[in-house]
C-alpha cells in the first residue's frame, strides 16, 4: 500500500509541477480517461495535490494552453479551436458536394468524424452522433452513428468495398464486434440506410495534397442545416450541451 500511495504521490508531484508551471495559479486535472489511454486505471488525487499547493486553487474554467472559445461558441468555433484535423472532414464533404448529394448528406459527411477530430475514437460514431442530435435532422446524426457500422460491410450496389485501409491498420483477419454486426444488421432496412452509406462512399482516405478545401464552401451548408442555439454550443441545456462544455474546458477538476 505503501508503494502505491508513493506512486499516486510521485505521479502527483510531477503533475503539480508541470502544471503550476504551464498555469500559473491553477492546477489543471488529467480526468481518469485522459490516465486510462495512457494505459493506467488512475485519478489524479485532489487532496494530494492540494496539500502540496495549499496557496492555488483546481482550475474551472477554460484552459489557457488551450485556444480560446468565445462566449456563444458555434459549430464552426469548434471546428477552428477544438477539432485537431479538418482535412478528413472537408475531403469528404467536397466529394459529396461534387458527386451532387443533398444538403444532408453534405453535412452528414463533415460531421462523420467529429468524434474522432475532437473526443474519442472508440465508437466514435456513436459519440459524434450523441453531439449533434439536438441540433440537425435526426436523419444526418443516424446517418454519423450509423457509419461506424456500414463502414465495415461492402454494399456493391453503389461500388462500396471493404476499406484497404481497414486491412493496412487492422489486418486481414479483424472482425467487427458483434454490437457492430448487429448495428449493420438492423441498418440494412432502415428508411435511412442510404444517407449512411453514402457517408461511407465518401469516406475518402487518399488525400490530394494539391486538392483546395476550405471550410468556408459549407457555412451556408451548416447554417441552412445545424441549428446553431443562440447562447452557444453548451449553454442551451440540450441533452448533448454538456459533451461541448467538456470539450470546451476539458480540464475542470469538476
Ligand atoms: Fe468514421
Ligand atoms: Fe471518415
Amino acid at each position: 500500500m505503501n508503494d502505491h500511495t508513493q506512486t499516486l504521490s510521485d505521479r502527483a508531484d510531477a503533475l503539480e509541477e508541470r502544471m503550476m508551471h504551464e498555469l500559473g495559479e491553477r492546477i489543471a486535472t488529467k480526468s481518469t480517461l485522459f490516465h486510462l489511454a495512457d494505459g493506467e486505471v488512475t485519478m489524479d488525487s485532489g487532496p494530494a495535490l492540494k496539500a502540496a499547493n495549499p496557496d492555488k486553487y483546481f482550475l474551472m474554467g477554460a484552459d489557457p494552453r488551450l485556444p480560446k472559445m468565445p462566449d456563444k461558441p458555434t459549430l464552426i468555433d469548434f471546428f477552428h479551436n477544438r477539432f485537431a484535423s479538418l482535412n478528413h472532414l472537408l475531403q469528404s464533404a467536397t466529394l459529396a458536394l461534387k458527386n451532387g448529394h443533398s444538403e444532408k448528406v453534405i453535412l452528414a459527411c463533415l460531421l462523420h468524424d467529429i468524434g474522432v477530430a475532437s473526443f474519442i475514437r472508440a465508437d466514435h460514431g456513436y459519440w459524434g452522433a450523441q453531439m449533434i442530435e439536438p441540433y440537425v435532422d435526426e436523419e444526418v446524426s443516424w446517418a454519423v452513428r450509423t457509419h461506424q457500422a456500414l463502414r465495415f460491410f461492402p454494399d456493391p450496389s453503389v461500388g462500396y468495398e471493404y476499406p484497404q485501409m481497414y486491412v493496412k491498420y487492422f489486418g486481414a483477419d479483424y472482425k467487427p464486434e458483434p454490437y457492430i454486426v448487429a448495428e449493420y444488421e438492423r441498418a440494412r432496412n432502415h428508411k435511412y440506410y442510404m444517407t449512411s452509406r453514402l457517408i461511407c462512399v465518401n469516406d475518402v482516405y487518399s488525400f490530394d495534397p494539391n486538392a483546395k478545401v476550405d471550410l468556408d464552401d459549407f457555412i451556408d451548408i451548416v447554417g441552412r442545416n445545424f441549428r446553431q442555439p443562440e447562447e452557444g454550443l453548451g449553454f442551451d441545456n440540450s441533452p448533448s450541451a454538456h459533451m461541448w462544455r467538456t470539450l470546451m474546458w476539458p480540464t475542470r477538476f469538476l
